[in-house]
């Protein structure tokens, strides 16, 4: 039985995967200081993997290189797959020493944690932020990382470059870069699912805030894009596949052990982008998620958000190519998923 290290394992996205490792056969410890989540998501992994499944949770900063040191003497651990990082754009342009320091010196203290202990294998979350504000759509891996236009997108650059000059350096490293595009939805046991502290400030646990009756109405950021009904368009992709992807990454860049001395087949830097291919609009969203859970979601138009992209979605060729891997859970498994959750845990963990 292979152990895994989980950065972030208890939040949104790393939430998934784990249950997606746990059911796979693989032993997982997270490591997560909870600043964006909550113990409580522990449990519920294990309800919906099964009571005895090999999971161990640890309290920690990945800044914390101590704690790091001892947890890779305490471990054999066959690869990282790191989520642990601060996530929201607007906080990280008038708090971009704390997004630097969180997401790239806390990368920089897990990649020589990892060096030391030779670990050499991660999986990294990373954005479709990388490509920047000027590039075409879709938006392709062998397109270069872009300007980025905040710096939480920027700390997404700067690790995703760490990474890849230490593949340059040492051959043994192998990394998987995953640019996702946008994770939406949830477990579909409704025990699990996106718990945004505050007001949301993405579109769907928006919308599910208002069906809830949390929040009086949707903002509409821009109606004038270029665009068919003018509205934003973007790559929901639901958090199941997602996670999904993230094995199906590790497996394909983990060392092969019957020989070992032979080149990895994994080794070196890959990127791939997780998302469906296919583009929807902030209306085509709305209208979804009224159709699918029967609820009338109140909205008023607003000028366009500061920061926001009119469209983009990705090319999911490759990853569909390399690692057999699709999104096949369409925009109404997502709202109808996202909804469950909403309505099983009104207040979220709480
Ligand atoms: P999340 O906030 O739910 O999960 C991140 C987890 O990391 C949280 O549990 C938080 O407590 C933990 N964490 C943060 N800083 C830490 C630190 N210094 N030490 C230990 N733990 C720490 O976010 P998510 O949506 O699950 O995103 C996971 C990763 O995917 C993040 O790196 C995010 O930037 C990236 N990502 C997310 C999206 C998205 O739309 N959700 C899109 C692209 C990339
Ligand atoms: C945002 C981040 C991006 C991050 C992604 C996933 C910004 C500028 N970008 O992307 O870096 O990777 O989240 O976490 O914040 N919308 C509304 N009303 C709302 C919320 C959103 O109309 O209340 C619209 C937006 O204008 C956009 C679409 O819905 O057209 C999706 O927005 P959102 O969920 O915030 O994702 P992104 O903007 O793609």
């Amino acid at each position: 039985m292979q152990t895994i290290l989980v950065t972030g394992g208890t939040g949104y996205i790393g939430s998934h995967t784990v249950v997606a490792l746990l059911e796979s056969g693989y032993k997982v410890v997270i490591l997560d200081n909870l600043c964006n989540s909550s113990a409580k998501v522990v449990d519920r992994i294990l309800k919906i993997a099964h009571p005895n499944a090999q999971l161990t949770f640890i309290e920690g900063d990945i800044r914390d290189t101590n704690k790091l040191d001892q947890l890779f003497k305490d471990h054999l651990f066959e690869g990282v797959i790191h989520f642990a990082g601060l996530k929201a754009v607007g906080q990280s342009v008038t708090h971009p020493i704390t997004y630097y320091d969180n997401n790239v010196y806390g990368s920089l203290c897990l990649i020589q944690a990892m060096n030391t202990a030779k670990v050499k294998t991660i999986v990294f979350s990373s954005s479709a932020t990388v490509y920047g504000e000027d590039a075409p759509v879709p938006y392709e891996e062998s397109m270069p990382r872009g300007n980025t236009t905040n710096p939480y997108g920027t700390s997404k650059a700067m690790i995703e470059k760490i990474l890849a000059d230490q593949c340059i350096a040492d051959n043994q490293w192998s990394v998987a870069q995953l640019r996702y595009f946008n994770p939406i939805g949830a477990h579909k046991s409704g025990l699990i699912g996106e718990d945004p502290k505050g007001i949301p400030n993405n579109l769907l646990p928006y919308i599910t805030q208002v069906a809830i009756g949390k929040r009086k109405e949707l903002s509409v950021f821009g109606v004038d894009y270029p665009t068919p009904d003018g509205t934003g368009i973007r790559d929901y992709i639901h958090v199941v596949d997602l996670a999904k992807g993230h094995l199906k990454a590790l497996k394909k860049i983990q060392p092969t052990h019957n020989n070992p001395q032979e080149h990895r087949q994994g080794s070196g830097e890959h990127i791939w982008n997780l998302g469906t291919g296919q583009g929807y609009s902030v209306l085509e969203v709305i209208c979804a998620f009224e159709k699918a859970c029967g609820v009338i979601i109140p909205y008023a138009t607003e000028p366009r958000r500061k920061g926001d992209l009119a469209a983009f979605w990705a090319n999911a060729n490759k990853a569909r190519a390399e690692l057999n891997w699709q999104a096949p859970l369409t925009l109404e498994h997502m709202v109808t998923d996202a909804w469950h959750w909403q309505q099983s845990n009104p207040q979220g963990y709480n």
